[in-house]
């Protein structure tokens, strides 16, 4: 089964797991063919995280999170008097990390892959070459692309042969993504770090005022990582450690909850969302504080962050009747993304895969060599960009996350996978800044505490909070009047949001051996399909 932002991508992955493929081989193959069919986030110009577990529940990660340039320094963001250039993180080339996402893929398959890679990349390339439909969602993008002031290569994008934008329903044909694909076929992870494409990128980010260089492509390697783990009532939680956030959030929550009685606390009750609010504010502040590239900060707390007896400690000094005060002199909020995708896979042996890619915002920094047919990711907004200032706003300046050459950008991807009888059990993810860390702890609670179907686990209601700014936000239609007024009651600020989260989750039922996939209704094109 595979569940994705995708129909067409998760029916790649599923063809592959049909011919023989494992897990890996159907989260490579998926991937790549979101590059061509979900560009928004699907990409090979981001990065992302990808957690695997073989069926005997032996857990492992691939970190292919992108880096800072050797030329990129602390201060890159600022103007002469050291304050924040507002939106320079975020916007032009400098905005771009060394994409990881080719690497990435790379290394999974090299260490776990069974069919050989060209036939994982081939069914992109048909997609690219051939075209594909465009989705109503896809077709509102061309025409809001064009009409408005963005990139050039962006405004482009979705251009027929006539230059006008492709239309719903449409075939969108990518000729030039289809040749760099063939490259990265015919040639692995030197196909993009090597030779014609990364020249042409190099020659790209030096017309266009960007800093990565060949030197900084030849360099990238992706990164196998032990997963963090952690326990929750005999069930065990893998998920990603730094420089991802998310795993070691999720299972610091779920340490707190487990504090709790939660059988008393219905779900969706005002002390459900109380408990759960002051959990995730709590989390966050120590997010804040101490993580960010293990390869710059060699002695993040992880196994304190992630105890029981810490948890306690935390959960212990929670006040059931009141909101906290979050302290806003110490911490800040990041600027969040818009868009980022996540792909669940398990194949017939019991291995699978939770994988979460990403190019930052939607559409990431929109630029693109039009040689190329790829977008470049933005993920440079999401390092520190002010060292040493917080405030109560937006800005966040803790050491660890702070841009140094070649370091990773501080994440809170959480592609996670729970096991139950030291099997696969759930597997799950979600894009939305630093909201997935809190629908993906959600969700887990939701199947193993208050017994959800997977597909309704993933819909129903779900708060967000982030320690700083102070506010609870939440799915406006999805929480009664009554529960907002006495949270506010509790001196909480309420936020009201459309949606929060886009799983896509499996779970494996281990009396019956079926696997059930849902993707979240608020993915348009998405789909869980299997066989
Ligand atoms: O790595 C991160 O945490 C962010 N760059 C992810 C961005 C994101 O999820 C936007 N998606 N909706």
């Amino acid at each position: 089964m595979v569940v994705s932002d995708n129909a067409l991508a998760s029916k790649v992955g599923t063809a592959i797991l049909k011919n023989g493929g494992n897990a890996i081989d159907a989260a490579v193959a998926t991937a790549f063919a979101l590059a061509v069919t979900h560009p928004q986030a699907g990409n090979i110009g981001g990065g992302g995280f990808l957690v695997y577990m073989n069926s005997d529940g032996n857990a492992t990660t691939i970190d292919f999170r992108e880096k800072a340039p050797l030329l990129a320094t602390s201060d890159m963001f600022l103007d002469e008097d050291g304050e924040l250039i507002r939106g320079s993180n975020h916007y032009g080339a400098k905005s771009i990390g060394v994409p990881g996402t080719v690497a990435g893929l790379y290394l999974a398959h090299q260490k776990y892959g069974l069919l050989p890679w060209k036939v994982l990349v081939q069914p992109s390339i048909y997609l690219a070459e051939n075209g594909v439909e465009l989705s109503w969602t896809l077709a509102g993008h061309a025409k809001s692309f064009n009409a408005s002031a963005q990139p050039q290569f962006l405004r482009d994008y979705y251009d027929n042969e006539e230059g006008e934008p492709t239309q719903f329903g449409e075939v969108w044909v990518q000729k030039e993504l289809a040749n760099t694909l063939k490259l990265i076929r015919d040639n692995g992870k030197d196909g993009f770090y090597k030779g014609a494409v990364a020249s042409e990128i190099a020659a790209f980010m030096k017309a266009n005022g960007g800093i990565i260089t060949m030197e900084d492509l030849s360099k990238y390697e992706a990164i196998e990582r032990e997963a963090i783990s952690g326990t929750y009532k005999g069930y065990e939680i893998f998920s990603m450690p730094p420089p991802s956030s998310g795993g070691v959030a999720i299972i610091e929550m779920l340490n707190m909850v487990e504090q709790a009685n939660l059988d008393t606390i219905p779900f969706n009750s005002t002390n459900y969302v109380h408990l759960l609010a002051e959990v995730m504010r709590r989390a966050f502040a120590d997010r804040a504080e101490h993580l960010g590239d293990p390869d710059f900060n060699l002695n993040m707390p992880l196994k304190r962050l992630t105890s029981k007896e810490f948890a306690k400690m935390r959960y212990n000094n929670i006040d059931f009747k009141h909101a906290s005060v979050s302290d806003s002199s110490k911490f800040g909020q990041i600027y969040e993304g818009e868009n980022t995708t996540h792909l669940s896979v398990i194949d017939k042996d019991g291995n699978a895969v939770s994988m979460t890619y990403t190019l930052e915002q939607s559409y990431g920094s929109g630029l693109g060599s039009s040689k190329l047919g790829f977008i470049f990711n933005n993920e440079m907004g999401d390092f520190n960009p002010q060292p040493g200032y917080t405030n109560s706003g937006w800005l966040i300046g803790t050491d660890p996350n702070i841009i140094e050459p070649e370091k990773r950008m501080l994440s809170s991807m959480s592609p996670t996978i729970v096991t139950k009888n030291g099997k696969p059990y759930l597997i799950i993810g979600s894009p939305g800044g630093r909201t997935i860390i809190n629908t993906v702890f959600q969700t887990i609670l939701n199947v193993i505490e208050y017994d959800m179907p997977i597909e309704r686990a993933i819909e129903v209601m779900k708060i967000h909070h982030q320690w700083l700014p102070d506010e609870l936000i939440f799915e406006y239609d999805l929480m009664s009047p009554d529960t907002q007024k006495a949270l506010e009651q509790m001196g909480h600020n309420l936020q009201g949001r459309q949606n929060l989260g886009r799983l896509m989750g499996i779970l494996c039922t281990s009396e019956s051996n079926v696997y059930i996939g849902a993707s979240d209704s608020s993915s348009p094109d998405g789909a869980a399909i299997g066989y």
